[in-house]
């Protein structure tokens, strides 16, 4: 349908907390699902939130493929969560390097809890629940601050952790998300 421009850090439409999706079926919901499917295609990131395109809604996509330069990394099913409410399986938490489409070209050290059960429901209204570690709990995680107005850099406990792409892992080529 339509790839949409991501709103960047520093735009006061981020920091603002997203409204619950209460019409399952309206066409509105619809097309914002494909316009977020393309932009985060377009763009190569591992998730996306409503807000990021400029709409306050509780809305995040997110998908993981196996990369073999990156095998510790499992893959994650292509998700649409809307309405998510995120708990935490432990009090584990894992720091781990996150990126942003809102924070291009830059990474930074968060720390996340390690495993986290989410809760939501899909672009059809049927509910999700899964249980989850690992990256594709951070990715969650990620995601959902999205939703309460959060960036990643708002969570950095070092901010010596927190620096361009290209100089903290050069010859990657690591890619925004
Ligand atoms: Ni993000």
């Amino acid at each position: 349908m339509a790839i949409r421009e991501v709103l960047k850090m520093g735009d006061p439409r981020l920091l603002v907390s997203a409204n619950p999706v209460e019409d399952f079926a309206s066409i509105e919901l619809a097309r914002l699902i494909v316009d977020m499917h393309d932009t985060m295609r377009s763009l190569n990131g591992a998730g996306l939130a409503a807000p990021q395109i400029g709409v306050g809604l509780q809305v995040v996509l997110f998908e993981v493929d196996t990369n073999p330069r990156y095998p510790e990394v499992e893959a994650v099913p292509l998700t649409v969560l809307i309405n998510p409410v995120l708990t935490p399986l432990s009090d584990e938490v894992e720091e781990g390097w996150e990126g942003c489409l809102s924070v291009p070209g830059m990474r930074g050290l968060v720390p996340r809890h390690a495993g986290v059960r989410y809760q939501g429901f899909d672009a059809t209204g049927q509910s999700i629940d899964r249980s989850v570690r690992g990256f594709h709990a951070r990715v969650v995680q990620h995601e959902v601050d999205h939703l309460n107005g959060v960036l990643y850099p708002m969570r950095i406990r070092d901010l010596r952790h927190f620096g361009f792409t290209e100089i903290l892992f050069p010859g990657q080529n690591l890619q925004d998300d």
